[in-house]
């Protein structure tokens, strides 16, 4: 049998370890990915949450080392997407008297849309499920990340199983925030948000706002869908999202994300990257032949500059930048106060950077050095030149 792990006394870590995965939607993750599940045991046997499908067999292990599965009374599906609700359909087959719980209206219409009608009950902000010793709250959060998304607060264990909020992609035997390398997890929170809840800000935001109004001693446990478990640095993570994650204040440091033919654009960026770093303003480069669009987002997140380089190819950008342009542009960044700088060589027609202008001006940001183009090669003194307007341009 595999290890559940005691996150409180009567609560129990139960999910699945997905090690190996290192994509989730096309977003790259390097460190695995977790689908977390949560084990009450009061009078009512309570799971908070399954895993994803093909996890069944470790979902059920973990779960059978603290109790027969037939046990379970209540079942509480904070977010019907798949890595979550894959096992509600097995739940149900095993505990067959189980009352499944799940958002009103959507969490039901969802859940029947996935499993067909297993007898969902569903439940709005406010309501409460007493289970024995604890009341269980739950809370809409609608959009983060799903119409149907809630999360559900335990004050008798001051725990907050929030789903995908707070989650982060990241496999590890440590089940705490204290457990692993902070600064990683920290990262892949940044992340997770940046590519994953990034479009619904305002419903982080609005979920944040929920949190604080339990009070500052109402949380000991943050215990979210994906990831550690955040124990010892509850306040990081809210301030994480409250004041950088959803707020959308930029700060002084710059993206250059590009992709080169035979060399021409590289040496652009990398005279643009000089020149941010001549001017104090910390840069990162990443050549999108050698960077995912996920890791170039999660750089992208707070940045006020960001640079975006392509040739021309069959008049076009490359495809590589196309598809950041792409994934930029869904994830619905707020741009106010956003530097542009579109940038590339050509050899006959300078559509690919013209593109990459147009794509940012028609998002909202601002392009005040206007487009940098160089017709075929960038010699010694051109890029000097794009050196000193970038190093003008951040005095
Ligand atoms: Fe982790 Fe929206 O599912």
């Amino acid at each position: 049998m595999l290890t559940a792990v005691q996150i409180k006394p009567d609560v129990y870590w139960v999910g699945a370890l997905d090690w190996n995965a290192r994509s989730f939607h096309g977003y790259r993750t390097e460190d695995g990915i977790t689908y977390n599940a949560y084990l009450i045991l009061d009078e009512k046997v309570t799971l908070i949450d399954t895993a994803k499908v093909t996890f069944k067999d470790e979902f059920l292990s973990r779960l059978s080392s603290v109790i027969d599965p037939s046990k379970i009374d209540v079942l509480v599906c904070n977010h019907v997407e798949m890595d979550h609700s894959g096992n509600v359909p097995t739940i149900k087959g095993l505990a067959p008297n189980v009352e499944i719980y799940a958002s009103a209206p959507q969490g039901v219409k969802e859940l029947t849309a996935h499993y067909h009608d297993l007898g969902y009950k569903g439940v709005k902000t406010g309501d409460t499920l007493n289970i024995g010793k604890r009341t269980l709250t739950f809370v809409q959060t609608p959009m983060v990340h799903w119409p149907d998304n809630m999360v559900t607060y335990d004050a008798y264990d001051k725990i907050l199983f929030s789903n995908d909020a707070f989650g982060q992609h990241y496999a590890s035997t440590g089940r705490f925030d204290d457990e692993v390398d902070l600064p990683e997890v920290m990262r892949q929170a940044r992340k997770y948000y940046a590519n994953i809840v990034q479009p619904y800000r305002m419903q982080a935001a609005n979920a944040v706002k929920a949190v604080r109004k339990l009070g500052p001693d109402a949380i000991d446990i943050i215990a979210p869908a994906h990831g550690v478990c955040w124990r010892s640095h509850v306040a990081d993570i809210l301030d994480a999202y409250e004041n950088v994650f959803t707020s959308g204040k930029l700060e002084d440091k710059a993206l250059v994300v590009y992709d080169s033919m035979w060399g021409s654009t590289d040496k652009i960026a990398h005279a643009i990257t000089d020149g941010f770093m001549a001017a104090g303003v910390p840069a990162t480069l990443m050549d999108l032949k050698d960077n995912h669009v996920s890791d170039a987002m999660t750089v992208f997140l707070d940045a006020k500059y960001v640079a975006v380089g392509s040739p021309t190819l069959n008049s076009q950008m490359l495809p590589t930048v196309a598809e950041f342009v792409t994934y930029m542009k869904g994830l619905s960044p707020k741009n106010e106060g956003r530097v542009g700088i579109p940038f590339g060589s050509y050899g006959w027609a300078p559509l690919g950077p013209k593109n990459i202008a147009a794509e940012l001006e028609g998002i909202g940001f601002d392009l005040p050095l206007g487009t940098i183009a160089r017709n075929w090669l960038p010699d010694d003194a051109y890029l000097e030149g794009v050196r000193q307007q970038v190093i003008d341009l951040v005095k």
